[in-house]
């Protein structure tokens, strides 16, 4: 960031306090308010975080007003029609698009950590088969930490890059596991010789009775998922990663901290909550009953996959995903899919209504993404689980960048108490 040398002052109970304005490479200044407690004895306060950047990042960059999503500099739709999630993790871990050489060591250093501990297939018996698979996936990141002991130390570069390889490549197979316990099927183990989307497809859908090919087209799809949900800015999980962190909390406990913030519906469960919200409203002419109670005060129903607190304009990547979504569905032989007919209706319904366009409520990319996980044959409860294993490289490349700097220190946020001050404890006989 630059110091402008540009200052705000804040004038206060008869005092004029300077607050020092830093500049970014692009986006809103921001105020130095480091110092402001210890000069001027006042907190500031802002709960859901609406005006206050939490940390300086360079690895991605939101302009809501324009509907613009950057990665280290990269135009998401580039990245979406142009790399592949892999590329994509490269370049959110590593800062630069790699050579082809970079390419080829990090895609065999990650393919080569897909397995997971074979004692881990144990650990999943622990659960009921109809647990969500989100608490499955709660549960086995964090006992990463009680498998993978020689990569917790985070004060050691290495086994920070273990870590997040590792994490990287057994994310898809414990997300695919969870699937398959929920539905009492074995687990299949991941193969080197498919690319990273595929193995998920494999993992997913294969079964040992008989042959199982990825089709290349559901493959890419899948790809463009991923790369679509890799990473977001300071976004609620990202966030509780970065503050688990700042503890010095080992990674896998900090990304199962990350996996259980994705998992409400106001964030990552906005993906499963869409699409049974698209199922409940059924058919196009109910969609007037939903947008009013989408309007209506008293009702706490909210269009789900619409609204963001960042974007003021469409999410860039829900424009890719509705193209996906078509392409996908065609293929399927399902492009007349009435829940697609109806999310489109919906949205259109939605774009021309005063109420969305006054409070700029756009679809998000939880909009589309249930439809085309649903025709691909995913059930809604592995929707949020996608997301997560999608979301993992960014929230590692978050925590990489907070770790190596020099500034972290442990995330304390303070508050506007406005309880009882002292008072004397009262004795039980005479309450
Ligand atoms: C993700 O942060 C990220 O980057 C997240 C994410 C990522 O990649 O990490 O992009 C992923 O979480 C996408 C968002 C998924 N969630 C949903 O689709 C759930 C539905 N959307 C809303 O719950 C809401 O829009 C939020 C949570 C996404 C944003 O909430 P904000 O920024 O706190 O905005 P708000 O709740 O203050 O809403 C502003 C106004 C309110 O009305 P008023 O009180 O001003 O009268 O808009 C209304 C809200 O009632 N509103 C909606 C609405 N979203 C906001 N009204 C109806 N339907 C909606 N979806």
């Amino acid at each position: 960031m630059t110091d402008t040398k540009k200052t705000a002052q804040l004038s206060l109970n008869g005092e004029t306090y300077e607050l020092p304005i830093f500049s970014p490479t692009t986006g809103p200044d921001v105020l130095d308010i480091r110092k402001l407690y210890g000069q001027a004895g006042v907190f500031t306060y802002d709960p859901g975080f609406t005006s206050t950047a939490s940390c300086d990042s360079t690895i991605t960059y939101i302009d809501g007003g324009k509907g613009e999503l950057l990665h280290r500099g990269y135009p998401i739709d580039q990245l979406a029609s142009k790399s592949h999630h892999l590329e994509v993790c490269y370049l959110l871990l590593y800062g630069e698009l790699p050579t082809a050489a970079q390419l080829e060591d990090f895609e065999t250093r990650v393919t080569r950590h897909t397995m997971v501990h074979e004692q881990m297939h144990n650990f999943f018996r622990g659960f009921r088969r109809d647990a969500h698979p989100m608490a499955t996936l709660v549960g086995v990141v964090g006992a990463m930490s009680a498998f993978y002991h020689d990569s917790t130390d985070i004060n050691d570069p290495w086994q920070r890059e273990v870590a997040a390889i590792r994490l990287i490549a057994k994310l898809p197979t414990i997300a695919a596991m969870a699937y398959k316990y929920s539905i009492g099927q074995p687990f299949v183990y991941p193969r080197n010789d498919l690319d990273y989307a595929a193995n998920f497809l494999h993992m997913c859908f294969s079964v040992p009775a008989e042959e199982y090919h990825v089709d290349p087209i559901l493959a890419r799809a899948m790809d463009r998922i991923f790369i679509l949900h890799a990473d977001h800015e300071q976004n609620a999980s990202t966030s509780t990663v970065r503050l688990a962190s700042s503890s010095g909390a080992n990674p896998f406990a900090c990304i199962a901290a990350g996996i259980a913030c994705l998992w409400g519906p106001a964030h990552g469960g906005a993906n499963q909550a869409c699409l049974e919200m698209l199922k409940e409203i059924g058919s196009v002419d109910r969609i007037p009953e939903f947008i009013e109670r989408a309007k209506d005060k008293n009702d706490p129903f909210r269009l789900m996959g619409f609204g963001h607190r960042v974007y003021k304009n469409t999410d860039p990547r829900a424009t890719v995903l509705k193209q996906s979504a078509d392409e996908v569905l065609e293929l399927l032989g399902v492009e007349n899919n009435p829940l697609l007919q109806v999310a489109k209706e919906l949205e259109q319904t939605a774009l021309n209504d005063e109420y969305f366009i006054e409070k700029k409520l756009f679809p998000n990319v939880d909009f589309y993404s249930g439809i085309i996980l649903e025709a691909m044959g995913f059930p809604t409860s592995m929707f949020t689980p996608i997301f997560a294993l999608s979301r993992t490289v960014g929230w590692i490349s978050q925590w990489k960048e907070m770790i190596a700097d020099p500034q972290n220190k442990i995330g304390r946020p303070r508050q506007l108490y406005l309880g009882e001050t002292a008072r004397d404890y009262i004795d039980i006989e005479s309450r």
